[in-house]
């Protein structure tokens, strides 16, 4: 070939399946679990949480030209937050008055028979010194268990979804949130006490979710609290080690307040991480390294007990963390591209699609590319041999027919359907999410519900085309 053609071609993953076909019919075990996602922070009414005292500041300050020191939020942060009234601001979705509904919906309308949800820290220790939880926030999630159990809804628990309590993040001793030495006895009263109030409801745990996303955006990038731009990945790594040492404490206190038969785990997000130039190998040693560290030094730790950061020089023998991990979490978004640039090599430019390459591209500029999911869930078996759970899968579509939602929906459940008949071990998918929510550092603009959220009528729920196509699939199947 010659130099032209060489340095021309790019040429990206021709192949949008891993193998499955038109006649792949999506048909799964009868005691598979169908569920949606969502999160504290994203759908109930604001506890005191870093992140409620983030888009709060953002609001203050989110127009006017400062806050480009750390830990304060710059302009444009969290876009178009000012937009919403103080009403859906302190609400969200009015998750509190209306979750009977939503579950109800996601019987009917989705015939799930499981959802995931997680348990807000601040919510249930709004202060600091309470030594127990508080008795509304006890009585709220009791109404929401009591309530999956009317819907026959499966509870899958998560202990950490990125917001934890404000208090948590005041200095002592130079140090903050995760990295302040009582952050392990603060965590353990609050993982006791959820366990002693619902231990004996929920079989199912996920001990902290998406740790990566929450170090990079919150240490690395600083578009999450603590909103911190370190330089060097490494300095990730003791926050990284504390929420470690937080899993392996809770991973034995379930299975000694729930039972042996509990299972347990965490969330990792999963991306396919390629080389924007196929023909440079530094993109592509870059994506290699990328997917290791994000996706699999954490879980490798989980097994070994050793954390290791690949690449970084950050190594960590953590106690009582081998053989902490019951199944694989998967949550997974589709595909990155990874540049180096000469400007700044140590940090490689992220591409979340190619317009040449990627034909189906949401709200949020994402790639959805069903056969890195195949591809996920395959190397996720070869691995560890673990039952594997996808905890989450979805997209930003606010169009009304929302037809990629439907593509995502109908091309991921293939993959799945195709790596189950290779023989791995698939034992769930959880769609993010039930309902619009509140997405982080996109706000409320970015719509990931099978139910779309009217914020300006009194947030009326509408069911996205997508929803009843999950119903069908999850009753009876899809064949060709
Ligand atoms: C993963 C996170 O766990 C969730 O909170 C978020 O809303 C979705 N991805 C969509 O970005």
């Amino acid at each position: 070939a010659s130099a032209g053609l060489f340095f021309a071609g790019k040429p990206r993953q021709a192949e949008w399946t891993s193998g499955w076909s038109a006649q792949t019919a999506l048909t799964f075990p009868k005691d598979f679990y169908f569920g949606t996602a969502t999160a504290a922070q994203q759908i109930e009414s604001q506890s005191p949480s870093d992140w409620t005292a983030f888009e709060l500041d953002a609001i203050a300050k989110g127009r006017t030209e400062h806050g480009s020191a750390p830990g304060v939020a710059k302009p444009g942060h969290i876009a178009e937050l000012d937009k919403y009234s103080l009403d859906v601001r302190t609400r969200k979705t009015d998750y509190d008055r209306r979750y009977d509904e939503d579950f109800a919906a996601a019987k009917q309308v989705l015939g799930n028979n499981a959802y995931r949800f997680s348990f807000e820290w601040a919510r249930l220790f709004p202060r600091e010194d309470m030594q127990q939880p508080d008795p509304e926030a006890v009585a709220f999630y009791q109404g929401v268990l009591d309530s999956l159990e009317r819907h026959e809804l499966t509870p899958f628990a998560t202990l950490f979804h990125f917001s934890s309590p404000a208090w948590l993040w005041q200095e002592k001793d130079g140090k903050r949130g995760w990295e302040r030495a009582d952050a392990q006895a603060l965590w353990q009263r609050y993982v006791d006490a959820v366990l002693s109030l619902y231990g004996s409801r929920i079989k199912h745990w996920t001990t902290l979710n998406e740790p990566m996303v929450f170090l990079n955006a919150g240490y690395l990038d600083g578009v999450f609290p603590p909103l911190e731009t370190r330089a060097d990945p490494a300095a990730a790594g003791p926050a990284l080690a504390a929420m470690a040492r937080a899993h392996a404490y809770a991973y034995h206190a379930i299975k000694k307040v729930v039972g042996q038969d509990s299972q347990v785990g965490i969330t990792q997000h999963t991306r396919a991480f390629e080389p924007w130039r196929n023909w440079n190998p530094l993109d592509r040693f870059a994506a290699r390294q990328i997917d290791e560290i994000f996706i699999w030094d954490l879980l490798d730790a989980l097994e070994t007990g050793e954390l290791q950061l690949t690449g970084t020089g950050f190594s960590e023998q953590i106690d009582g963390l081998a053989g902490t991990q019951d199944y694989v979490g998967i949550n997974y978004y589709g595909r990155f591209y990874i540049e180096v640039s000469l400007a700044n090599p140590v940090k490689p430019i992220v591409h979340s699609h190619d317009p040449e390459a990627d034909q189906w591209v949401n709200d949020l500029g994402w790639a959805i590319y069903p056969k890195g999911f195949g591809d996920v869930l395959r190397t996720a078996y070869e691995r560890y041999n673990k039952p594997i759970y996808v905890l989450e899968n979805g997209t930003a579509d606010k169009a009304a027919n929302d037809l990629r939602r439907q593509y995502l929906l109908i091309s991921h459940l293939a993959e799945m359907a195709h790596a189950q008949q290779q023989g791995v071990p698939l034992k769930g998918y959880f769609h993010w999410s039930l309902t619009d929510n509140f997405e982080w550092a996109e706000g409320f603009t970015a719509r990931f519900g099978l139910f779309a959220v009217d914020y300006a009528d009194d947030y009326r729920r509408t069911a996205r085309p997508s929803a009843p196509l999950f119903g069908r699939i999850a009753r009876e199947g899809l064949s060709p």
